[in-house]
């Protein structure tokens, strides 16, 4: 069997599905491992490194052609999807919401599409679970750039020119992305308070040192696989009234809120904004799904009565060299729980709850109700 890796095709994305510290693990599964010409080149890896390690370098059109594994981290296009034969298997980050017609086209050629989006969260797939392991590089990266654009600094110092007081910091949504960010934002010195739906979280929260802010919405909940139920119209509407006021007395204020395969809610308006203070900064993780804050634009600082509101796209990819350690290994463990060494194939058994959720085509036939 030959597994290929493709390079990144979208230049903001620095991130590689091959890492050096994981290619050993891949080669030792004992199939022929071929990677596209300066996949490692966002992460200072070379081409002569993964030579020299064992790993064969082609062109994209090669890897494409000739991988009975191809490894992504972005949807391909109907172009490419053309030359890859049948009863190839492309794994990797599909952004399978927005992709239907990927879903289709591969089920016509059948081409099977494995969606790394779609691990299940169970603890036997944590660690292939790629939302997670990018949430958690993104939650770092936010509050690193809120602090950048922030005329102050976050921690309190006692100085001789005089006592500077710590930075507040508000976290809304404490999935991976918030625990992270709240993590993170508490060893820089901030005074952190957080917010979510999920009451389950308030323990996680206080456990990190922060301050879990109570809003009583009435019934709200997660799903089975741990994701947070749609508010009512009403719920969001009392929500962002009590958050407004934590909102007024803070420095940075994170979202994070997502809803899975459906537009994040808008939890911050123009209102609200209005009220906080000039020279605090928003900085909304949401803003590729749709946005938790009026106004914010992907990769854009917005500033709406001195107020910066900061969305930043593949938040991951600033930290490229860390989320390609973490995605490769994401990969790798999928492969090694199906590649079947003594037939060198994949292992598509449709009883395994990973491959069940995992894979969204297989032999022609879309498997994910979801995309019927
Ligand atoms: P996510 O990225 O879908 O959402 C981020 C956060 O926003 C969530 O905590 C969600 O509750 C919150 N949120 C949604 N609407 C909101 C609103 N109106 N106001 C405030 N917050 C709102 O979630 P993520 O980070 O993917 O994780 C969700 C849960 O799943 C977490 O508890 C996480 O620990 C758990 N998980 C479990 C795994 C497993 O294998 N068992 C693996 C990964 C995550």
């Amino acid at each position: 069997m030959i597994i290929t890796a493709l390079k990144s095709n979208n230049d903001l994305d620095k991130r590689s599905p091959l890492h050096m510290e994981t290619v050993r693990s891949l080669i030792d599964l004992g199939a022929e491992i071929w990677f596209e010409e300066d996949v490692g080149h966002g992460i200072n890896i070379s081409n002569e490194e993964f030579v020299q390690a064992g790993l064969k370098k082609h062109t994209r059109e090669e890897c494409l052609k000739n991988g009975d594994l191809i490894l992504t981290i972005q949807a391909l296009s109907s172009d490419e999807l053309n030359i890859i034969k049948p009863h190839s298997t492309i794994l990797g980050m599909v952004n399978p919401f927005s992709n239907s017609q990927l879903i289709n086209l591969c089920a016509e050629l059948k081409i099977n599409l494995v969606s790394m989006e779609f691990i299940p969260r169970i603890t036997r797939a944590q660690k292939m679970d790629v939302l997670s392991s990018q949430a958690n590089l993104a939650g770092y990266v936010a509050v690193i750039e809120s602090a950048r654009n922030l005329s102050t600094g976050l921690p309190m110092m006692m100085t001789a020119a005089g006592t500077l007081k710590p930075a507040k910091v508000f976290v809304i949504g404490v999935g991976v992305a918030g625990l992270q960010a709240i993590a993170t934002a508490k060893r820089l010195g901030a005074r952190v308070e957080a917010f979510d739906t999920r009451d389950v979280v308030e323990e996680q929260v206080n456990s990190l040192g922060a301050k879990f802010v109570k809003i009583d919405l009435g019934e709200t909940g997660q799903t089975e696989q741990g994701y947070a139920k749609e508010l009512t119209d009403e719920q969001i509407s009392y929500q962002k009234e009590l958050q407004s006021k934590v909102c007024e007395r803070s420095d940075i204020v994170i979202t994070t809120a997502q809803l899975f395969g459906r537009p994040a809610p808008l939890l911050i308006d123009n209102k609200t904004i209005d009220k906080m203070k000039p020279g605090s900064v928003i900085f909304d993780m949401a803003v590729e799904s749709g946005g938790n804050v009026e106004g914010s634009k992907p990769d854009e600082i917005v500033k709406r009565n001195g107020v910066k509101i900061i969305g930043i796209s593949n938040l991951a990819s600033q930290v490229a060299g860390h989320a390609s350690l973490a995605l490769s290994n994401n990969f790798n463990n999928w492969i090694k729980d199906f590649y079947d060494a003594d037939n060198s194939k994949i292992n598509f058994d449709f009883e395994d709850e990973i491959i069940k959720s995992s894979v969204l085509v297989f032999d022609g036939n879309i498997k994910n109700e979801r995309f019927h």
